[in-house]
């Protein structure tokens, strides 16, 4: 037992320095500059290609900005194809260009009737609402800002994810018709549309339009990469041919661009591992 303890000491002494090397001189080699732009956290600035989905759920808001009633829209399609991005993207500059209160909320997060309704009062300024206040008295206060506002663009991700759909839908159509200015509803999901559950009634005051997005091909792909490799490696340590294979293997797959900077990202760490100055098709795994 004592030898053991002493070989356990002398292997963290002599590993110590190497085990996370976080000197000035190692962060300053490799071919990884900056991670962060490889990972989910980072939100490009622009999509990269998209321009028709993004201008399609523009053209579902723009009334907004001259107070007219805009379009619902529901967009769908499958996992890590961009249409968080997009959504994202384009309720933002509807909010910097044409100063249209625009509200982002993610339905995993805030799945019920009442958290939904609080988080869309907080995000429109009001203060929290006390736990335990009704439907009635939440609906109300949403009416109440759209009577003395032009207006909000609001962006339900993940909507399949909503308990009560339905009712959530029919309450802020209700309310549309009653108030001053329009809400713009943007339901982002991966169902399709045929599988939300809407009854009837909600269905038909939702009058909406339908956005499909389909799966990225690989030359989608390679532009989508080729933009993350100028940000987060250093010049020339990824050849054209490994964002290419990345690309291609994603889009036989799934086209799931999450996957492939996932890929990138690990084949970039590798080469970092074993001091390469060039990422190789052997570090895509
Ligand atoms: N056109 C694009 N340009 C730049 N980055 C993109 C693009 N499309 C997707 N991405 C990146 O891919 C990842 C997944 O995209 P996003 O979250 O928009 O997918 P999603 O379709 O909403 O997926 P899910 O259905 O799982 O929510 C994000 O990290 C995003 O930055
Ligand atoms: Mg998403």
């Amino acid at each position: 037992m004592k030898q053991l303890v002493t070989t356990h000491n002398s292997y963290w002494e002599g590993k110590r320095k190497t085990l996370f090397d976080n000197s000035t001189s190692s962060r300053k080699k490799g071919v990884l500059r900056s991670e962060a732009y490889l990972t989910t956290h980072y939100t490009p600035e622009k999509p990269v290609g998209r321009e028709t989905e993004i201008g399609e759920i523009a053209e579902a808001v723009r009334p907004l900005t001259h107070r007219h009633d805009p379009n619902n829209l529901i967009i769908f399609g499958p996992a890590g194809i961009g249409k968080t991005t997009c959504t994202k993207y384009v309720i933002t500059e509807l909010e910097n260009q044409a100063s249209v209160k625009s509200v982002y909320i993610n339905c995993w997060q805030y799945n019920t009737r009442s958290s939904l309704l609080t988080e869309l009062l907080i995000q429109l300024g009001y203060p929290a609402p006390r736990k335990g206040k009704s439907i009635d008295a939440l609906l109300s206060k949403v009416r109440e800002w759209l009577d003395k506002n032009r207006g909000v663009a609001v962006a339900l991700d993940e909507f399949d994810q909503l308990d009560d759909q339905t009712k959530i839908i029919y309450d802020l159509q209700m309310i549309n018709e009653e108030a001053e200015n329009p809400i713009g509803l943007l339901m982002v999901s991966n169902q399709h549309p045929t599988r939300i559950t809407l009854d009837p009634r909600s269905q038909s005051r939702l009058s909406c339009k339908t956005l499909e997005f389909h799966s990225y091909n690989a030359p989608q792909l390679e532009n989508i990469l080729q933009d993350r490799v100028d940000k987060a490696f250093r010049p020339g340590t990824v050849p054209k041919k490994v964002v290419e294979q990345i690309a291609e293997t994603v889009a036989e797959n799934s086209g799931d661009c999450r996957k492939a900077l996932t890929l990138l990202l690990n084949a970039g760490r590798k080469a970092d591992q074993e001091g390469k100055n060039k990422v190789t098709i052997n570090d895509i795994q």
